[in-house]
């Protein structure tokens, strides 16, 4: 996630900045840049790569001035290039931003056809040049910021300079986190607070709709609509670690937290409310490549896999259209029999899985068409592919994937809708529906974290020493059952097993005794009556027995020795919220047994090896 940092006082600003950038090194990045207020104009160094490249740059070509701002990008609009690093300029004005401006695709054609030289493919250069041409006809840079945010849709958190105006920074905010710090003589800007830590603790959090003046020692705020507002600063008393985390005690408590942001940010520009469709154009693929699909096959390891598999019951639900879903691992080298006709998805957090690439490319050389859905741009993967459908959960620190995990859901859930309406499978009136409960679940996830983290951690105190634990679900809460347990054996270390429920009696069975807990996933869908058989035999065996169900679910709470409710949703929203508990069960089983939850043994994050 990009991160942003600002100042204007008495010191140097450039070693502030990137001391602050580096602070900020944690939210991942792919290049960085400062801007700096010197003698007469405002001078700008960008580098690609990591800080230490830019701290390069900066002894080539020093910044002095007392006032800056400065920026770690994680591309969202362009690969990672120089010209796409931030600091944007346009004339006089310089502009870094975080976020996603959902209509950039409307304002660049604006721009262009306005004579604006757009020289990246950023969507933070068209806020330079809007507020450029604002400039013409307003007084001031916080007038022309002001009628900018008008014309912008999406999230951003943005900080400006403008030559004519040395000693002030404009920043504003819409739904990116920004936060202001003040002291004697000086005022900073950040995208988080570790930034600014060791050079103050007295720190104003900017609301969405408010902009700010920053000048030495004096910070003014505004709504964006022209109204002062007083707010006065709180003292944060976060030790530095602390701050990274946002007060949580791992990477990993902290991105599963993130989930509802890291959804809306996924959805963010892409649903068609009023037409019940998707917006294809974020898609890369075009209604003629849809109508020539006629199976879908999905590429994926780990994690992935899961979401794939998903991804086939959504495929094949919403669109009709005929899907498999292959272990990379196990598709590679296997002479598997694919080519034109089939669109191959190729699942990946990281663009880069080795095994994933390597069956991607082999089916592009049989013929086959390869979207990538997969969170860093500009992967090895989305570069090999015919098409990409970035998530944009951010960066992902924690080694096991949650946020990522159901960011891909999403993907694969938005490419079925959007299959689905274009070959004619998916009423509009349907789809319709679907898109406006996918919009609610931002807030249904929100609102299952919080209901049920205490629930969750004390059923994961209570069972901590079960040496094995089973997860079960049938339908979309199969793939669940199985990243269930995969959570829970790759940080706690504990044995786990995730089944389609009507397997069970086909071997597991024989597994279950009193000490082996057993986590039955039962939301209110069409297996319903089946899965909940199933968990009145294990529990018939002396398991104890967890229901994951719909909440008020009387049958389920009678049955089951514990119950976790999640609210009700149509069936193929029900992973988004089911997953939840079980990300949640993982991590306080790990925390308690005392792991290292965010960097267990023997994995890596990115798995670039055969
Ligand atoms: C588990 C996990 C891994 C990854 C797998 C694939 O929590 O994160 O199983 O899902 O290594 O990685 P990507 O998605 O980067 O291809």
């Amino acid at each position: 996630m990009c991160g942003i940092v600002g100042y204007v006082g008495p010191e140097q600003a450039a070693p502030i900045l990137l001391d602050g950038l580096r602070r900020l090194e944690y939210r991942g990045y792919d290049s960085a840049g400062l801007a700096v207020r010197g003698e007469g104009s405002i001078d700008v160094v960008r580098a690609v790569g990591k800080l230490r490249k830019l701290e390069g740059a900066l002894r080539e070509r020093p910044l002095p001035g007392r006032v800056g701002i400065g920026h770690t990008r994680w591309a969202t609009h362009g690969r990672p290039s120089e010209v796409n690093a931030h600091p944007h300029v346009a004339g006089p004005v310089v502009v870094v931003h975080n976020g996603i401006i959902e209509n950039h695709n409307e304002l660049r054609e604006r721009l262009v056809a306005a004579g604006c030289d757009v020289v990246s493919d950023t969507d933070t250069e068209l806020v330079a040049h809007l507020v450029h041409l604002a400039l013409k006809e307003e007084p001031s840079l916080e007038a022309a910021v002001r009628k900018t945010l008008s014309e912008l849709h999406g999230a951003y958190a943005i900080a400006v300079l403008r030559e004519d105006e040395p000693e002030r920074i404009v920043v504003a905010k819409s739904a990116s986190p920004l936060v202001l710090g003040v002291a004697e003589g000086e005022a900073y800007c950040a995208s988080d607070i570790p930034a600014l830590l060791p050079y103050t603790r007295d720190m104003i959090f900017l609301e969405d709709g408010e902009m700010a003046v920053l000048e030495a020692g004096e910070v003014r705020i505004s709504t964006v609509a022209g109204e002062a507002v007083e707010r006065e600063p709180e003292h944060i008393d976060w030790s530095p670690v602390m701050a990274e985390k946002a007060g949580f005690k791992h990477f990993m408590l902290k991105e599963i937290f993130e989930q509802p942001r890291a959804i809306e940010d996924t959805l963010r520009g892409r649903l068609d409310r009023e037409g019940g469709d998707i917006n294809g154009s974020e898609l890369g693929l075009s209604d003629g490549d849809a109508a020539e699909v006629q199976r879908v096959v999905l590429l994926a390891c780990g994690t992935s896999h899961h979401a794939a598999l998903a991804g086939r019951y959504f495929i094949e639900q919403l669109a009709q259209v005929p899907a498999v879903v292959e272990l990379a691992s196990e598709f590679r080298g296997r002479n598997a029999v694919v080519g034109p006709g089939d669109l191959v998805v190729a699942v990946s957090q990281s663009g880069e899985t080795l095994d994933t690439l390597v069956a991607a490319k082999e089916a592009k050389a049989r013929g086959a068409k390869v979207l990538a859905v997969a969170n860093v741009i500009g992967s090895a993967i989305p570069r090999m592919a015919d098409a990409v459908f970035y998530t944009h959960a951010g960066p992902e620190i924690g080694v096991a994937s949650t946020k990522c995990f159901t960011a891909q859901l999403v993907n694969l859930l938005l490419l079925a809708l959007w299959l689905g309406r274009r070959k004619g499978t998916l009423p509009p009136e349907e789809s319709r529906r679907l898109v406006e409960e996918l919009a609610r679940i931002p807030v249904l996830m929100k609102d299952t974290l919080q209901g049920t983290r205490q629930l969750v951690a004390n059923l994961a105190r209570r069972y901590l020493d079960a040496r094995d634990v089973l997860f079960l679900g049938r339908g979309l809460s199969f793939p669940m059952a199985l990243e269930g347990a995969l959570k829970l054996k790759e940080i706690s270390y504990v044995h786990a097993e995730g089944y389609a429920a009507g397997e069970m009696k086909h071997g597991p069975i024989a597994l279950i005794d009193s000490r082996v807990p057993v986590i039955v996933l039962c939301p209110a869908d069409s297996s319903y009556d089946r899965s909940l058989s199933n968990l009145e035999e294990a529990k018939a065996r002396d398991a104890r027995v967890i229901a994951i169900a719909t909440e008020g679910d009387e049958r389920a709470r009678t049955a089951s020795h514990d119950l976790v409710e999640v609210p009700a949703v149509d069936e193929v929203l029900t992973p988004l919220l089911t997953v939840l508990p079980l990300q949640l069960y993982a991590y306080y089983v790990a925390d308690f047994k005392g792991t290292d939850v965010d960097q267990p043994r023997n994995l890596a994050k990115t798995v670039t090896v055969e």
